[in-house]
């Protein structure tokens, strides 16, 4: 497995790949990887012949008060990951390459709308972190197919409307959130909990079931939301948001709607989680 760490050596290599005609597929990653970023992996490699999966915790998109310096990193034990599932090249690139200039000195992109709410509310500048470094990736890897997970649901968006905005010739792929077997969304950051945290973190994923399931049985969604939100409390979270909206574009639902997807994301002693669940409402 390769491992390059230059914008030019990544360049070449995916020339040399394309010129063989290869289809190269790509999973970008900030590391400490988990199943949930191996799934991605699995799913990446039905798509062409060449893998690559960056590692980079990306500086850009943590605010101020955010946890960039103390993300976890594993880079050896990710990359004997990466190997046994057979991925060919592990792009993993320092900070003074992406960001010679310094990150508040690069061109960056903001994709309007969709990055606004929720997680943009929540974290100013994330999602202009997010679409920069991946449009940045993307030149350096030059992939054919680019696989999200939908753990972040809205990056997801986020990065489809950037790539069609910007006639960007690349497939996004989305797959869905890998669990824990209780429930609990695999995230780089749920090693920030301890045992009785790790406990309590569960309700997340629970309160979001229970709002589903009302929903799916005619409540009416507003109702359901405030419910869903004190029951959150109840569990000991602070609030970030709870919603309902439209899969597509997350906007508010209205009566015609079907496909729509809970979302949440709240605090437990100042970590941070999120989750979602899409679901389709039956029409009676
Ligand atoms: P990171 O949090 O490392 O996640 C990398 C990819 O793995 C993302 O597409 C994310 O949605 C996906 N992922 C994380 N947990 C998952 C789970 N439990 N199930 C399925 N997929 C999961 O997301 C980022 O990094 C960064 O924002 C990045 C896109 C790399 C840009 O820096």
């Amino acid at each position: 497995m390769l491992i390059i760490d230059s914008v030019l050596g990544m360049q070449q290599q995916a020339r040399d790949w394309r010129l063989a005609g290869e289809r190269i597929v790509f999973v970008p990653t900030m590391g400490n990887l988990h199943e949930g970023h191996m799934a991605l992996v699995r799913a990446a490699k039905k798509f062409g012949q060449r893998c690559v999966v960056s590692i980079f915790v990306n500086p850009k998109q943590f605010g101020p008060n955010e946890d960039f310096a103390t993300y976890p990193r594993s880079f050896e034990a990710d990359c004997a990951r990466l190997e046994v599932e057979g991925v060919d090249c592990v792009f993993a690139p320092g900070t003074e390459t992406m960001y010679p200039e310094g990150k508040d000195a690069c061109t960056s992109i903001t994709v309007p709308g969709i990055s606004d709410e929720l997680e943009g509310q929540h974290r100013p500048g994330f999602f202009t972190g997010v679409a920069t470094v991946v449009n940045k990736l993307f030149n350096s890897v030059q992939p054919d197919v680019a696989v999200f997970g939908e753990k972040d649901y809205q990056q997801c968006l986020v990065i489809r409307r950037m790539v069609r905005d910007l006639d960007m010739p690349i497939e996004i792929i989305t797959q869905p959130t890998v669990r824990e077997t209780d429930g609990l969304a695999l995230s780089s950051r749920n090693i920030y909990l301890d045992a009785e945290q790790r406990q309590q973190a569960v309700g997340l994923n629970h309160c979001l079931k229970v709002l589903v399931a009302a929903i799916g049985q005619h409540s009416d969604i507003s109702f359901a939301v405030i419910h869903a939100s004190q029951a959150l409390e109840q569990a000991g979270f602070e609030i970030d948001y709870v919603v309902v909206r439209r899969q597509s574009d997350l906007r508010v639902p209205v009566v015609t709607d079907t496909a729509l997807v809970a979302l949440a994301a709240v605090r437990l002693a100042g970590i941070r989680l999120i989750d979602n669940l899409p679901f389709e409402l039956e029409i009676p």
